[in-house]
């Protein structure tokens, strides 16, 4: 049942909430977002006042959207690794910053602030005598280990820009990150652990680091012990490196706008874009809506369960909490291992307030059963948060009833690796909760729908492409080395606005209802894929002539990957081995990209749905692939039109018979 077919059933504010939450009641909700809108430089000069700035800013923001121009604290000088740690050590130095969660849940080591200290002064000694400058990029290839958080933390303190990607990528994907931001140091582990199984990092960056010229260095982390091949002149043991460093470091004075950090993320053509992130706006803009969308509270336990790889964990497991001067959890395992307790159990040992996960999780946990859930204490629970894809009400409601015992605020928070932040989201305590939406926007953020024709919706009730009206701190300032790029995704489509690339309907209460991507973007467990990425990967195969990807539905991780092959007339003949030809894509595509963006299914056809001038009509292959065959709309543009039968009938045969 799609969102909005749902009985749109409202769960009203807790009341416990109401009176302690940081922002109490919708009124005061309704006031402080009026104010945010009306005098914005005022507004956001007054929140960037929890940030400690080296020297302020001579103007407050400089954005103009039809030249894609974002800046904000113009001149003011700030660190944000002084501000996720130097300056918590006079009152927190003994505090926990980082609980890190190992894969084994026997292994538990608390990092306080004056360690975490220590330990990325070290980390950016280590940096700097392996010639990291500021400006530098460092590629940060790791698994959830304290010394990810040690690193992007030290390229922070000296004003290196690091890129992390996500240690499931391949060789291949890892290969075209590097390349495309020009890395100099890499850090890498001998390897990965994750649910008992070892994943060989340090091969597989070997493998990468064959074709990137850029790369100096490779520093090492020894996570497992396993026997790594050590490059003579290239390799170095990264606790041999930081063991020869001071434990103090000068954090670098970089300007407000100079770059924090890039994130790779797919769009809907060519290659994954570099989302390029700037210090004083998104430090600024984590810090602030960590505190108000979780409700957090000093001395709070916060556990942010995604992987650092990706936009989640960087804003919401370093950057934003540590800003706060919270304890975060770093969870280095799996949801289901060593079963599917292991999130509750985490909870009820480390007494957790504040828990952050992704549908796709909820879902899979939800099919194991309550069992797992009811045998832990989750009774510090307050506030629990949802992330990366539309969550399904039935989804909502176990998480609420079961996991929350219908006393705990979920939040249902849209945003984006592009937005920095959360944007739409309820707050605890204040708005009443709608399972399925994310109901209203944070400060500062000013939601527009325009429809097909870029005309604004005016009306309260309303569909279309979602947009923003105005630029907020925490925005993506440019995409890595491509500004082009960035003015054609985000400010071509929709003229004067920030096109977010999704659909949104505003009910009568304006509250927002994400519908999903409106573009050749797939969300598969929550992370972004290119159907055009994926595609590349499988036309690489041999056998291949030409491929075609879409979305369908699947139970656990929302969107699956469907792919619609042509064989190479050379290999017509492999049409009836379908395991052989359903395996090679699969391993195709994972040596190209990675395991998450494997196609669920396959469907081998002999042509593909295109028009006169050869665009593929993905509209007739997503119905197919969602079983609708009746209405395929108008297909008598496309220059075979009997291909469409072919298709229907191919894949009854392997799906519905
Ligand atoms: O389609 C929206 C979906 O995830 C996309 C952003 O993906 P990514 O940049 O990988 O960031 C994910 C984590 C912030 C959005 O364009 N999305 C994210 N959160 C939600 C969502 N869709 C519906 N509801 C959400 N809460």
């Amino acid at each position: 049942m799609s969102v909005h077919e749902h009985p749109a059933k409202v769960y009203p504010v807790h009341p416990q909430l109401k009176d302690s939450a940081v922002v109490k009641g919708l009124s005061e909700y309704q006031a402080m977002y009026e104010k945010s809108l009306a005098d914005s430089d005022a507004f956001w000069a007054d929140i960037a006042q929890r940030i400690d700035w080296f020297s302020p800013w001579h103007q407050v923001s400089q954005c103009d959207f039809s030249k894609a121009q974002v800046a904000w604290f113009l001149g003011a000088k700030l660190n944000v690794a002084h501000n996720c740690i130097d300056r918590h050590l006079k009152d927190k130095a003994d505090q926990t910053a980082i609980i890190w969660e190992a894969d084994d849940p026997a292994d538990t080591r608390h990092i306080s602030y004056r360690e975490l200290h220590e330990e990325v002064c070290r980390a950016a000694n280590a940096l700097k005598a392996h010639g990291v400058q500021h400006g530098d990029r460092v590629c940060i290839y790791l698994p959830m280990i304290p010394e990810l958080a040690y690193v992007m933390l030290a390229c922070a303190r000296i004003g290196a820009v690091h890129s992390i990607v996500f240690a499931g990528f391949s060789a291949d994907a890892l290969k075209d990150r590097i390349l495309d931001c020009e890395a100099k140091v890499v850090v890498t582990a001998d390897e990965g652990l994750r649910g008992g199984k070892a994943i060989g990092l340090k091969a597989i960056t070997d493998q990468a680091l064959e074709q990137t010229p850029c790369v100096s260095r490779l520093l090492v982390v020894r996570r497992t012990g396993a026997e790594v091949n050590m490059v003579a002149g290239r390799d170095c043991w990264y606790h041999e490196e930081v063991a020869k460093q001071r434990p103090t470091c000068p954090a670098a004075w970089v300007d407000a706008e100079d770059p924090l950090f890039i994130l790779y993320t797919s769009g809907s053509t060519g290659k994954p874009k570099g989302v390029l992130h700037t210090s004083g706006g998104y430090i600024t803009y984590a810090s602030f809506t960590h505190q108000y969308v979780f409700d957090y509270r000093p001395g709070d336990i916060y556990f942010c369960a995604a992987d650092i790889g990706w936009i989640t964990g960087h804003s919401y497991i370093i950057y934003g909490p540590l800003a706060n001067g919270a304890t975060t959890i770093m969870f280095e395992s799996t949801p289901l291992y060593p079963d599917a307790g292991r999130y509750w159990d985490v909870v009820e040992r480390h007494k957790v307030n504040i828990f952050y996960t992704a549908p796709t999780a909820i879902r899979a946990l939800a099919a194991e059963g309550d069992a797992f859930v009811k045998k832990y204490d989750r009774s510090s629970l307050r506030v629990m948060g949802t992330v990366g894809e539309p969550i399904n009400p039935e989804a909502w409601g176990w998480y609420h009833d079961v996991v929350g015992d219908g006393r705990c605020a979920v939040v249902d928070t849209w945003w984006q690796t592009e937005t920095g932040g959360i944007m739409i989201t309820p707050q605890p305590g204040v708005n009443d909760m709608k399972p399925g939406s994310a109901t209203l926007p944070f400060y500062g953020i000013e939601p527009v729908i325009v429809d097909e024709a870029c005309n604004r919706q005016e009306d309260v009730e309303a569909t279309g492409l979602l947009c923003m009206g105005r630029a907020w701190p925490g925005m993506a300032r440019t995409v890595y080395g491509d500004h082009q790029r960035y003015v054609e995704t985000y400010f071509s489509r929709v003229p004067g606005y920030y096109f977010t690339g999704d659909g949104c309907r505003r009910d009568k209460d304006g509250c927002y209802w994400i519908t999903g991507r409106v573009d050749d973007v797939l969300n598969v467990s929550g992370h972004r894929l290119g159907t055009a990425e994926i595609e590349a990967s499988i036309n690489a195969c041999d056998w291949i002539a030409e491929s075609a990807v879409v979305g369908c539905h699947h139970d656990i991780k929302g969107t699956g990957i469907f792919a619609f092959v042509v064989l190479n007339r050379d290999n017509a003949d492999h049409k009836d081995d379908f395991d052989a030809v359903f395996k090679t894509v699969r391993e195709q595509v994972t040596a190209d990209i990675g395991k998450i963006a494997r196609p669920d299914h396959i469907l081998i056809s002999t042509g593909l749905p295109k028009t006169r001038s050869g665009k593929i009509m993905r509209r007739i292959l997503r119905n197919i692939a969602k079983n609708e065959y009746e209405d395929m709309g108008n297909i008598s543009t496309l220059a075979d039109p009997s291909v469409v039968a072919l298709l229907i009938e191919g894949h009854r045969k392997q799906f519905n018979s």
